[in-house]
């Protein structure tokens, strides 16, 4: 069965850490999320006003942050010593475990900066993990040319183009997670299996696409949740489309968030926050 597009969220403009405009699709409330998937922010503008404040020092407990630049710099630092620059086509994998105190800074005073961050949960067995920092640079995930014209960013997980398996650098995760970037030219259309009990996002960030047999519309700052089935086909509308697929495994477990803590129950919470206060959230 092919996924047919099933509920569209629609991104809503918000602010963010120091003042931050973003437009978040997934996470803007408690029904908006997609187990294994908790939030999905795109951040872009070419007005220095909108992103210079950046995201001074702050936590985060039981999940994994991924940060994906298309254009633009920004320097993350953390409590591990960690320093990364992400510029165009970067991606930063962080899993904050049991604690992470980072920051995130714009390393530029204009131009256009533009990305998502993506909040993926982690399974109860692994929230207390120790905190883990990757800088993945565009030079380390694979980018390949499609039959039908545009091309395909495999960030985590893999595909297969042509007979050919091509392995993003983020593999192994609990949710099986897949973060593709996808660009098709006018007409064209992505086609490629998916595992059936996978929630499945779709979020186009330029131009429209048409989903599944009933091509059903989704058009960009939107994200598209899908109906199950084994395989994606997803048609592009206009020139020069781009859309994220998203998919994960759901992990079916209670989620108790407060702000950036992500825990499955209220008293985990309040662990969360008592240790912060105590200085003891990374320890
Ligand atoms: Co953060």
């Amino acid at each position: 069965m092919k996924r047919e597009l099933e509920r569209i969220i629609q991104g809503q403009e918000t602010s963010d850490g120091a003042g931050v405009r973003i437009k978040r699709s997934l996470g803007q409330n408690q029904q908006a999320r997609v187990d294994p998937f908790l939030m999905l922010d795109e951040f872009g503008s070419e007005s220095a006003n909108d992103y210079i404040a950046g995201f001074p020092s702050h936590p985060h407990r039981g999940f994994e942050t991924v940060t994906y630049m298309l254009e633009g710099h920004m320097l993350h630092e953390d409590h591990m010593g960690n320093k990364g620059h992400l510029k165009n086509g970067d991606v930063q994998w962080m899993t904050a475990g049991k604690g992470i105190i980072h920051s995130e800074m714009p390393q530029q005073e204009a131009g256009l900066m533009r990305g998502f961050q993506l909040w993926i949960n982690l399974p109860a067995a692994e929230k207390m993990k120790p905190a883990h920092y990757r800088d993945i640079p565009n030079s380390e995930i694979p980018q390949v040319n499609l039959p039908s014209g545009g091309s395909i960013k495999v960030i985590a997980n893999e595909v297969t183009i042509g007979g050919q398996l091509i392995k993003g650098p983020i593999q192994g995760l609990t949710t099986e997670a897949i973060y593709w970037d996808i660009s098709l030219p006018e007409g064209q259309r992505f086609e490629h299996s998916i595992p059936d009990y996978h929630h499945t996002v779709i979020y186009v960030y330029e131009g429209s696409v048409n989903i599944g047999d009933k091509a059903r519309k989704l058009e960009k700052g939107n994200a598209g949740i899908l109906s199950s089935g084994e395989s994606l086909s997803i048609q592009s509308l206009q020139s020069d489309t781009c859309f994220l697929v998203i998919s994960g495994k759901p992990l079916k477990e209670t989620v108790a968030q407060y702000g950036p803590f992500v825990m499955n129950t209220g008293d985990e919470i309040e662990q969360a926050i008592r240790d912060y206060r105590a200085g003891t959230l990374t320890d």
